[in-house]
């Protein structure tokens, strides 16, 4: 089976994987980093979203020769104590419901918030687009993101 290094959250794993598995499941089952979830495998709901070089990318789509070379961030490699604004809105705005789809949430708005620090309503709406929520917590949602780029 080939190896592959993996630099994830500012350190380097080395992984044996078959060519077509996923960065997901690498994350989740190889290397316990189970903050990224699994919603629908097919990129669809972006439970299982993570940054490559700092954009939002489904790790669920992203097989693992793909993923070397590249800075992978993960939920757990966001900030160091969970700190980060966009997080810290999530805390104040009381997001979570279930709670199940917010470490791709989050992942997707601090990516957006990097590019576009002053986004308009719409701007945030068509970022978050598409990540999946099943309690429909979207407008806590979009207020988060909202308190976060102030
Ligand atoms: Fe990857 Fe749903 S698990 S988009």
């Amino acid at each position: 089976m080939p190896t592959y290094q993996l630099k994830i959250n500012r350190k380097t794993y080395t992984v044996e994987a078959e060519l077509d598995t996923p960065l997901l499941w690498i994350l989740r089952d190889h290397l316990k980093l189970v903050g990224t979830k699994f919603g629908c495998g097919i990129g669809q709901c972006g439970a299982c979203t993570v940054h490559i070089n700092g954009t939002a990318t489904r790790s669920c789509l992203l097989e693992v020769p793909f993923a070397v070379n590249v800075e992978i961030t993960t939920i757990e490699g966001l900030s160091k104590d969970g700190d980060h604004p966009v997080q810290q809105a999530w805390k104040t705005m009381d997001v979570p419901q279930c709670g199940y789809c917010q470490a791709g949430q989050i992942m997707t708005a601090s990516a957006f918030l990097q590019r576009n620090p002053n986004p308009t309503d719409e701007e945030i709406r068509n970022a978050m687009h598409g990540n999946i929520c099943r309690c429909a917590a979207y407008n806590n949602i979009e207020e988060a993101v909202k308190l976060a780029s102030k």
